[in-house]
């Protein structure tokens, strides 16, 4: 079995060998630069681990699973445009280091690259994929939307907050265990397993996001620490603190969401020390926590080898712990 670190080197080898340097330069340098420029590759390790439990030849599912590593940068031009990011991985977004246009076409691109690249499969597996891939975008566009819909809602649940970042991040990471599965011919238990393990581990995955979003440390995080509270993106933090803050706690917090063109270096911090106080971050570790185990009791009905479990879980395990 491959270990995660030879599965990264593996994406990163099918990711430069299939760079693309074609002109026009103004569609493709900005994709190049996107995919060159890291990131976890969570998504494509998925498919290759899922691929890896029931077969040894993980060779046939790489270019697919690039296909899905392409699909979530391009997810990542056009939100970086939506949420007004400066920054990500450590690096200035398209939109700002070219402008708005270049971040809807060269992510245009990068969404039909996605697609190419992602049907490259046999041609017995091919309808199976595209359904799931295809039926996945159409829900992380979904999610988007409830997003962005939040952002001008005050009134928006936790229930409501939960089924937003199940379809936005949680349906792509479950996607590519599922594709692997299916790629490598495994039984529909155990790719409807990997499927709801990976919608499980997706929700804990976001909800550390928007923990490290607050918490987190630039150097480490790639991405503008208070990016969300700029954006009153209605996260698992926020609302629960809206139902937590009594008097001037909840008189202060309101005050924050509704100045317009706040100034970040006060309305961050102020947050942010509101969050504390409620102890809003133990209260997101712990749902993590719980999102983790119940990830895990998907993991413990596959049929597999404990062994090759193993290495999921430890996978998991890190990406909940992660400080990037
Ligand atoms: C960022 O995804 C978008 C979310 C779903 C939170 P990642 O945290 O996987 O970003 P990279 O690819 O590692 O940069
Ligand atoms: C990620 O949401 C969801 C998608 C990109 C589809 P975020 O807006 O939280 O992602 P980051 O924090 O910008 O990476
Ligand atoms: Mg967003
Ligand atoms: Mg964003
Ligand atoms: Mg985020």
């Amino acid at each position: 079995m491959y270990n995660t670190e030879e599965l990264l080197e593996l994406v990163n080898k099918a990711l430069s060998e299939n760079d693309v340097q074609k002109e026009p330069k103004g569609l493709y340098e900005p994709i190049s630069y996107t995919l060159s420029l890291g990131g976890k590759r969570i998504r494509p390790i998925l498919v290759l681990m899922a691929y890896n439990l029931y077969k040894d030849d993980i060779e046939k599912a790489i270019i697919p699973s690039i296909g899905l590593e392409t699909y979530h940068n391009f997810t990542l031009l056009h939100d970086d445009l939506m949420d007004n990011a400066d920054v990500r991985r450590g690096k200035l977004t398209v939109h700002k280091k070219w402008n708005d246009n270049t971040a809807i076409l060269s992510g245009d691109n990068m969404l039909v690259m996605a697609m190419q690249r992602v049907a490259q499969c046999d041609a017995a597996h091919l309808p199976a994929i595209v359904n799931l891939f295809t039926k996945t975008a159409i829900e992380i566009d979904e999610g988007q939307q409830y997003d962005m819909d939040f952002e001008k809602r005050n009134d928006v649940t936790e229930n409501e907050y939960i089924e937003m970042i199940r379809l936005k991040t949680s349906v792509l990471l479950a996607c590519a265990l599922k594709m692997g599965a299916i790629l490598a011919d495994a039984p529909s238990e155990d790719t409807e397993l990997l499927y709801k393990f990976g919608e499980q581990i997706g929700l804990a995955f976001q909800l550390q996001d928007d923990y490290l979003d607050v918490y987190g440390d630039y150097k480490t995080f790639g991405k503008k620490i208070g990016g969300d509270i700029m954006c009153n993106k209605k996260t698992y933090m926020l609302i629960n603190a809206q139902l937590l803050a009594k008097g001037e706690q909840a008189e202060e917090l309101r005050k924050w969401i509704n100045t317009e063109n706040a100034d970040p270096n006060l309305k961050v911090p102020a947050v942010t020390r509101i969050y504390t106080e409620l102890g809003i971050p133990e209260l997101c570790k712990n749902r993590i926590n719980n999102y983790f185990e119940a990830a895990l009791e998907n993991l413990d009905k596959i049929s597999i080898a404990e062994e090759k479990k193993a290495i999921l879980k430890e996978l998991a395990h890190q990406l909940l712990n992660r400080n990037k």
